[in-house]
């Protein structure tokens, strides 16, 4: 291990972990890749490697998906009272909580967010997801229902519905939340009682395989949970396209999104969605400037932009829109970056080279288009894929930045007139329809406005409120089916209705 991530002292279980080999697991084992191949996982504050991890492929997602498959067909855990079951996922919310500082670290190493976030944030949703799913294993209920059915006069019939597991799923994850999108996707999956072959993001695979883990140490059957390490081409579109898969849940960009319903449809396998976002952030003139102002710049800098929830594109109005560009601009400046582990930071690098090459091109298109930097705009450092948190005004709305996805610490900040339908137009004009925010102290006018978004979350005088109550997920393109609540159980159930002639 390198000596840059010495020096901010991980514990010696996560020192001892991450030194370790990394195997995928299938039906219960820990597995090298059927070919030995691993690829080399980094420290995206210093570029450094920290960890191989099996670079699995069509045959190891082949050997998966027959491990979730017997699981299903045959094993436990369909069958296993939901009581039994709850047990199991309240054990895997404690034992999160357990290993809080553990994971905590590894989340900050591997994905570069500022630890104090990881520990208050990332860590304990993660656990609260399993405890608040745990609940729901017991109160999967169907109906009874009065028929009438008109060429059978006279006939009666006892005709209910169940709501059964939908059977084998493919969950694909992405690394901006790595551990949080694990839990979202297997708290839910597990409790309708269906079996798993989790992909998490090559760019941080281990917190998941961390939390694979702690899911067999809480009594989880062999099998019901598999988690293949890959890449994107090499092993989640196998995944995605496999025969006996039932269903597929990915979080990611909307590309690959598309990409999944391509490969989904060769046998209409069901498909849920969570993708990208660009989302409006609307301050109206008489806001709590004191609240709005530290809540847009935390709407759009929290994860460094790397939330597909970001408040990307802010809209003020006239009279207060110096002084919102000037407080979220002084909030930008202030922000302290460095690694993630150093408690010092409030905001970490960029997640990979990638993003940073994205990141940053997208900086440079905004120049280039005519927006005005008003700060940052450039790489922070030498080294790590630092960005500067940053605020650019000027901008039109046919610019790439005002349109198109980030995913980096940038935000638009542009006027209106009056809070009218010419708002809300502006507003809802993107492809995406993932999230939205409004400030103001006018509670009637923030409702209707509310009412008129077209996304599938609006945040009133607060933003990034995440719960495991609370659904979540978009309109339009960025998707299809809600996280979280009990919605999301409709991801990963199918209703039965069964008839009885009595
Ligand atoms: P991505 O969508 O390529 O990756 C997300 C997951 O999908 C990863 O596990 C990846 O291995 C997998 N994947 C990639 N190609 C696949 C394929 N053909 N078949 C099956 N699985 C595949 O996202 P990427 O490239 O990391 O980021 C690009 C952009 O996507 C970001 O800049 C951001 O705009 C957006 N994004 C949105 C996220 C969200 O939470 N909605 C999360 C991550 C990225
Ligand atoms: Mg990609």
């Amino acid at each position: 291990m390198n000596a840059a991530v010495d020096i901010i002292s991980l514990s010696p279980r996560v020192r001892s972990f991450i030194g370790q080999p990394h195997q995928a697991l299938i039906d219960g084992r820990w597995q090298a890749a059927a070919d030995g191949k691993t690829f080399d996982v980094f420290n995206p504050a210093t570029e450094e490697v920290i960890a191989r991890v099996a670079d699995c492929k069509k045959a190891d997602v082949d050997l998966a998906v027959a491990a979730a498959r017997k699981a299903f067909d045959g094993g436990p855990w369909p069958s296993m009272s939901p009581s039994q079951r709850g047990k199991i996922l309240w054990k895997i919310g404690d034992l999160i909580l357990e290993n809080l500082e553990e994971l905590a670290q590894l989340e900050s190493l591997n994905n570069g967010k500022p630890i104090g976030v990881a520990r208050a944030a990332d860590v304990p949703l993660a656990a609260d997801l399993f405890h608040y799913m745990a609940g729901w294993a017991t109160k999967i209920e169907g109906t009874t229902l009065s028929l009438s059915v008109p060429y059978t006069p006279g006939a009666e019939y006892h005709a209910y519905t169940r709501r059964e597991p939908i059977g084998v799923v493919a969950q694909i994850i992405p690394w901006n939340f790595p551990l949080l999108m694990a839990a979202w996707k297997l708290g839910p999956v597990l409790t309708a009682g269906c079996t798993v072959v989790l992909k998490p993001a090559e760019e941080t695979p281990l917190s998941a395989l961390r939390l694979a883990q702690l899911c067999l140490d809480a009594g989880l059957p062999p099998g019901v949970l598999n988690v293949v390490t890959g890449f994107g081409e090499s092993c989640g579109a196998p995944l995605a396209a496999h025969p006996h898969v039932d269903k597929v849940a990915f979080t990611g960009s909307t590309e690959v999104g598309k990409l999944i319903v391509k490969a989904a449809s060769n046998d209409l396998k069901k498909v849920s969605l969570e993708l990208g976002g660009k989302s409006p952030n609307i301050v109206l003139e008489d806001a709590d400037l004191d609240l709005a102002i530290p809540g847009a710049s935390n709407a759009i800098f929290f994860n460094h932009g790397q939330c597909c929830c970001a408040g990307s594109r802010l809209f003020v109005q006239e009279k207060r829109y110096e002084r919102v560009l000037e407080g979220v601009s002084d909030a930008a400046k202030k922000i302290r970056l460095g690694p993630g582990l150093d408690p010092a930071t409030q905001m970490g690098p960029l997640v990979s080279k990638v993003q940073f090459e994205r990141v940053t091109g997208f900086l440079k298109s905004g120049r280039e288009e005519g927006a005005r930097t008003v700060v940052g705009g450039n790489r922070y450092g030498n080294s790590g894929y630092f960005v500067q948190p940053t605020v650019l005004d000027g901008t039109r709305e046919n610019m790439r930045v005002y349109q198109e996805e980030i995913f980096g610490p940038v935000v638009t900040v542009t006027p209106f007139k009056d809070a009218d339908a010419d708002l809300i137009r502006r507003a809802n004009d993107t492809v995406y329809g993932l999230a939205a925010g409004i400030w103001t102290n006018d509670m009637r006018r923030a409702h209707r406005i509310a009412n008129k978004l077209r996304a599938g979350t609006v945040w009133i005088n607060c933003y990034n409120i995440f719960d495991a109550s609370l659904p979540f997920g978009g309109y339009k393109q960025s998707g299809w089916g809600r996280e979280m609540g009990h919605e999301v159980l409709n991801n990963y159930l199918e209703t039965k209705a069964i008839c009885a002639a009595i």
